[in-house]
């Protein structure tokens, strides 16, 4: 099979059901090794230096290729108290982004996301609700906030945090509130592996810089 088409060569059986998957969406999950404490410590190179690990081993997966390696646009901190809530929303610029709980009580808001095929959400079939549907068909899938947990998704996928609805404890009790991390990856060239060229760009040629006009004559 080709890169970009479904060419086969091979001759197949006929009458036969095949059933091909395409434009998958990955989502990512580590949890991490160590007990979770990072609230307690003032410094946080030993996370981040994990997180740039699992980032750059996630890429690796994925077959980007191996001149480049994760950067990490930005990354802050979440404090979600009693019916706190991030509505829908994508992270703009960002090639892969995540989250990683620190803490996360009970009933304090699942991550979300939805099918990113808009087209898909126009008709709905009727489904055999006797059956348990093929996980490949949801149409949107929740992810339980679980401490030490890092999770990656595509920054241009749609996503949301439910409310804070833990009732275990008062709305002022720090023991109810869900502590997390958020940030942005792109990709950047690792040092050494610059191109004294730029790639070609899509079907234009080469990508080109503005300073690289100045000495041109018209
Ligand atoms: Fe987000």
């Amino acid at each position: 099979m080709d890169q970009h088409t479904n060419n086969k060569l091979e001759q197949r059986p006929r009458d036969t059901l095949f059933r091909e998957q395409w434009f998958a969406t990955q989502i990512f999950y580590w949890d991490h090794p160590t007990p979770v404490d990072m609230h307690h410590r003032s410094e946080y190179n030993h996370f981040t230096k994990w997180l740039f690990a699992k980032v750059n081993e996630m890429m690796e997966s994925m077959g980007y290729h191996p001149n480049f390696e994760g950067f990490c646009d930005n990354m802050w901190a979440n404090i979600n108290k009693r019916y706190s809530h991030n509505r829908n929303h994508v992270h703009p610029g960002a090639l892969w982004s995540g989250v990683y709980y620190i803490q996360a009580p009970k009933d304090s808001g699942r991550l979300w996301f939805t099918d990113p095929r808009g087209e898909a959400h126009t008709m709905v079939p009727h489904w055999d609700n006797k059956k348990t549907r093929d996980r490949d068909f949801w149409r949107e899938v929740y992810y339980e906030p679980v401490p030490g947990r890092l999770i990656l998704f595509p920054g241009w996928l749609t996503h949301e945090v439910e409310p804070n609805l833990n009732e275990e404890f008062d709305k002022e009790d720090s023991r109810g509130w869900r502590y997390s991390l958020s940030f942005n990856f792109v990709q950047r060239y690792k040092p050494g592996k610059e191109p004294v060229k730029q790639p070609k760009g899509h079907n234009s040629g080469g990508g080109v810089f503005a300073d690289e006009l100045e000495n041109t004559d018209e």
